[in-house]
């Protein structure tokens, strides 16, 4: 379970920047929860799964998973439980190893034994069997440099390289936003089929509303650092794109081409 509570982050404290990213949020999710977080520029999404994977400090508040408080725990003690994609699709994945490489140093994470390694006939299986659940045909790709690969399979990659070895949270940074909406959609119905039936939390920022309503089973929005508007259950599944346009104004939210063109 992650426990969220109170969460408060600032930005360039005592300068005239003073920014306040995070304002008292709070957040609980259980095991096997899919949040999709949706909110616009500068609503401090980013910020809040920064907190969570340790890479930024928080000011006030606390963050506690499965009941121990890793309010401050350093990043690299995170790492083995906390997994991410990035909007980018060069980062995550290292461009100069082929497939198999960035798939052992996945499987690797968090453990000692490091480069200095071959690959065992069990990894390869392994791999091989994820990889064809891609679809991309990827598992006929293992010895191929990343570097070559398109976006979209970059990003498969990089998922499966996430749920590997099974994390605690997995989070999503708009992984789909920069790739082509057939591609996206591509990544996204892969996203679901690795998460369905999962164990760990999944927590997904987009700037899409539809995509924000069909996946997942809570819902957060955000403007200005709070949370402005949460569902779940039968109320998220009920939503419309409308309802979430009247919450965002009711916030006072000013709403940029890119959500609004997305829908
Ligand atoms: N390292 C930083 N230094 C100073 N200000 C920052 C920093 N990171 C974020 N901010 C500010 O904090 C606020 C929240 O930023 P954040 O990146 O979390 O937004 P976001 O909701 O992810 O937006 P976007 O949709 O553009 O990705 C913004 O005003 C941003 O300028
Ligand atoms: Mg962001």
């Amino acid at each position: 379970m992650l426990k969220i509570e109170n969460l408060t982050k600032m930005f360039n404290v005592g300068e005239t920047t003073e920014k306040i990213a995070l304002n008292n949020v709070c957040l609980n999710l259980e095991e096997g929860d899919f949040l999709t977080i949706i909110g616009g520029n500068g609503a401090g999404k980013s910020t809040l799964l920064n907190c969570i994977s340790g890479v930024l400090s928080v000011d006030e508040g606390k963050i506690l998973l499965d009941g121990q408080d890793i309010t401050n725990l350093a990043e690299y003690k995170r790492a083995s439980y906390v997994s991410r994609v990035f909007q980018n699709p060069l980062d995550g994945t290292a461009g100069g190893m082929n497939i198999e490489e960035n798939l052992a140093l996945a499987h690797r994470r968090g453990k000692k034994r490091g480069l200095g390694w071959g690959i065992t006939k069990q990894e390869r299986q392994l791999f091989h069997k994820l990889l064809s659940e891609t679809g991309l045909g990827l598992e006929n790709l293992m010895a191929q440099k990343v570097s070559t690969l398109s976006g979209g399979q970059r990003q498969s990659l990089a998922l499966v390289m996430a749920v590997l070895v099974q994390p605690k949270i997995l989070l999503l940074d708009e992984h789909t936003a920069a790739l082509d909406p057939k591609t996206a959609k591509t990544v996204l119905e892969l996203t679901e089929k690795f998460t369905k039936n999962s164990k760990f939390i999944t927590i997904m920022v987009t700037h899409n509303m539809n995509d924000a309503i069909k996946f997942g089973n809570k819902l957060l929005m955000m403007n200005q650092g709070y949370v402005v508007f949460q569902a779940s259950g039968e109320e998220k599944a009920n939503l419309k794109v409308a309802d979430l346009i009247s919450k965002f104004s009711q916030a006072g939210a000013v709403l940029n081409d890119r959500i609004l063109l997305n829908n």
